[in-house]
């Protein structure tokens, strides 16, 4: 079976385990019942995480030479390392990213989204069209984790770019001219990292101090820089959108019906901006019945298992609190599930909080529109204006 549409199709009938050829002709094994997902991610013995960062599309030779030129290496750190070293790098990235710390954060955030939010509805009711990514969503993220773990000083948008084009180089369908455009800058991005990563502070500081590598510190760094920021601004425009088209979700939060961290949580269910995680069987096992052997790239289905009719009650509907919301597979599972899924929802629940009036009797002028990619969904501009 061959594959696209990875955020678009998550309805209909699929099998529980099926192989599909990709949109590069990549077999993989694809799993979607969300039992299977979670036994998937939580048995690293059997299923290791070391494909996690691999190039959906094989780089070319060209390419290649580019991202070496720039000395631009990725060792198993985070996502991608079963090895002994990837519980104490957790651990540092954890303490960063604390909930205390992130807790700490709020009131700071909470008072830019507000005045974002001001200056937004001031031009809605001025009759100007506004885009709801650029203008709210895009470098939130981006600017809090920088006050939590001190990034390179790099402007917002050379930031923005790199992490944009390192989803696309190791996540999309591409062909060699894209792919050599987008391993220069990459490859340029990591460069700047490298030196960061030298005589950096705060989280590359603490790296250094417990003896990693500088390999292993710009590794990091890179992998945070994107994971770290850029999905969650993926979901603050998803989220957005599809409150859009919740009047009732909205009014229920207008009167404090529906809690906020309710429709955070539905809102991670329907909308993830991580379609897909991988991971690759390290033996020759079985799973759901089906035969893997050793070697096989096995895609799990983060946003079908969201889905799964055994777990929620109302699968494909925007219920805030419903049985088996909370059940979402969207930050993963088990010994690599994201450190960083305390941060995503304190932020989302600050938008959600301050930005939901905003919504009230607007039209949709452009939705999102997300490229073709395994894993991500990548939205782009969300425009919306007074009807
Ligand atoms: C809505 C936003 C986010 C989503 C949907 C998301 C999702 C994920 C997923 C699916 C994984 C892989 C889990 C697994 O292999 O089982 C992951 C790992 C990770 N995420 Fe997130 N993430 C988000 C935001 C963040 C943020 C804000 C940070 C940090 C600032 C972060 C840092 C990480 C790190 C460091 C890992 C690797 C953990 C490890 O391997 O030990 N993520 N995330």
């Amino acid at each position: 079976m061959l594959f696209r549409g990875w955020g678009k199709s998550v309805d209909g009938g699929w099998p529980e385990v099926a192989t599909v050829v990709d949109h590069v002709g990549v077999p993989h094994l694809v799993v979607t019942r969300h039992a299977l997902v979670r036994q998937l991610l939580t048995d690293p013995e059997t299923f290791r995480p070391d494909n996690a960062l691999d190039a959906v599309t094989p780089i070319p030779v060209a390419a290649l030479r580019v991202l070496a030129g720039h000395r631009f290496r990725l060792p198993p750190t985070l996502a991608n390392n079963s090895g002994p070293s990837h519980p104490e790098i957790r651990g540092i990235v954890a303490d960063a990213l604390h909930p205390t710390r992130v807790a700490a954060q709020q009131p700071w955030l909470t008072d830019l989204v507000r005045r974002r939010v001001a200056r937004l509805a001031a031009a809605l009711d001025a009759g100007q069209p506004v885009d709801l990514y650029a203008e709210l969503a895009a470098d939130l993220p981006l600017l809090v984790l920088a006050r939590l773990v001190e990034l390179p000083d790099a402007p917002v948008g050379a930031v923005k770019d790199f992490a944009r084009a390192a989803l696309e180089l190791f996540w999309a369908p591409l062909d060699e001219d894209r792919q050599l455009a987008l391993a220069a800058e990459v490859g340029r991005f990591h460069t700047v990292l490298r030196a960061f990563a030298a005589t950096g502070g705060g989280l590359a500081a603490r790296l250094r101090d417990a003896g990693h590598s500088p390999d292993v510190v710009v590794g990091a760094l890179f992998f945070l820089l994107v994971a770290g920021q850029e999905t969650t601004s993926q979901f603050l425009t998803l989220l957005l959108h599809r409150l859009t088209g919740e009047p009732a979700v909205r009014a229920g939060l207008r009167t404090g019906e529906i809690p906020v961290a309710d429709v955070v949580e539905e809102g991670l269910r329907l909308e993830p901006p991580i379609v897909t995680w991988r991971r690759v069987a390290a033996v020759d096992t079985t799973l759901g019945g089906t035969a893997v052997a050793a070697g096989t790239s096995i895609v799990a289905w983060l946003a079908r298992a969201g889905r799964d009719p055994e777990v929620v009650a109302a699968p494909g509907e925007f219920r805030p609190g419903q049985r088996g919301s909370r059940r979402h597979l969207t930050f993963g599972a088990g010994a690599h599930r994201c450190v960083g899924a305390q941060l995503a929802r304190m932020e989302a629940a600050v938008v959600v909080a301050e930005a939901a009036p905003l919504l009230d009797g607007v039209t949709v002028v452009r939705p999102p529109w997300c490229p073709d990619n395994l894993t991500f969904r990548m939205p782009d501009a969300f425009v919306v204006r007074r009807a």
